[in-house]
C-alpha cells in the first residue's frame, strides 16, 4: 500500500481524509512522525500555504507527503476570512470567536452567499502537485449543530437545510471542500 505523510495535526481533519482513504493508502500524520515543529503558515494564498507545509516536512523527511490550506471565503465581506480563518479572531484556533466575528461583520447583510476553499499541495517522487476542492453554500444567521469543527456551525451547503456542524461526518465526507480536494489526490495516485 502506499504511503503518505499528512502535514497535520488536525484531528478533524485528519478523520475527514482518513474516512475517505481507508484501505486505499496508509496515512501518517505530523504526530505519527514525531514531528513537533510549528510550521508557520506566512502565505498570502491557500496554494502557498499548502505548499509550505508540504515542503516543509518533505525537506526534513524525504517523504511523499502533501500540505492543506482551506478556509472560508465570504462574499460580501470581500473573500474574508480567506487564508485568515484560523486566526479571524487574533485568536489561534478559537473557532467560536472567528464564528461571532463573521456574523457581527455580516449583520443583517442579505448576501450570505460563501463557500470553503481547500487547497492542497502533493510532493510526490519530489514533484509537486496541486488539487482543489470547493463547496457553496450560505450563512446561517445563527450557528446551530455540534459536529464537525471551525464554521461549520454557521455554513449551510446549497441544496440542504442543514449546516455542516448539523451533518454526519459521512454526510459533510460526501460533499464537502476537503473531500473533493482528496479525491482528486486519490485519481492522480491511482495513475501512478
Ligand atoms: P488551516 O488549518 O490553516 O487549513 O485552517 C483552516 C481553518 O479554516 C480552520 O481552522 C477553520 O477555521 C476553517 N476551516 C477549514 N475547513 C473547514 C471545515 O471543513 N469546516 C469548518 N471550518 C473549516
Amino acid at each position: 500500500m502506499q504511503q503518505l505523510i499528512f502535514a497535520t495535526n488536525n484531528s478533524h481533519k485528519l478523520k475527514e481524509v482518513a474516512a475517505k482513504i481507508e484501505g486505499k493508502i496508509k496515512l501518517y500524520s505530523l504526530d505519527d512522525i514525531g514531528c513537533y515543529d510549528d510550521i508557520a503558515e506566512t502565505g498570502a494564498t491557500f496554494h502557498e500555504n499548502a505548499s509550505i507545509k508540504s515542503h516543509f516536512v518533505h525537506n526534513k523527511y524525504k517523504l511523499n507527503c502533501f500540505g492543506d490550506d482551506s478556509g472560508l471565503e465570504v462574499d460580501a465581506l470581500n473573500g474574508e476570512p480567506g487564508v485568515y480563518s484560523a486566526r479571524y479572531s487574533g485568536k489561534p484556533g478559537d473557532h467560536t470567536g472567528n464564528i461571532n466575528k463573521v456574523l457581527k461583520k455580516l449583520g443583517d447583510t442579505t448576501n450570505r452567499k460563501a463557500r470553503f476553499r481547500t487547497v492542497i499541495s502533493l510532493i510526490w517522487d519530489n514533484k509537486e502537485h496541486f488539487f482543489e476542492g470547493v463547496i457553496e453554500g450560505t450563512i446561517r444567521h445563527e450557528p446551530s449543530g455540534t459536529k464537525g469543527f471551525g464554521y461549520d456551525p454557521i455554513f449551510q451547503p446549497d441544496g440542504y437545510t442543514s449546516t455542516f456542524a448539523e451533518l454526519s461526518l459521512e454526510e459533510k465526507n460526501n460533499i464537502s471542500h476537503r473531500a473533493e480536494a482528496i479525491e482528486k489526490l486519490l485519481a492522480f495516485l491511482a495513475t501512478v
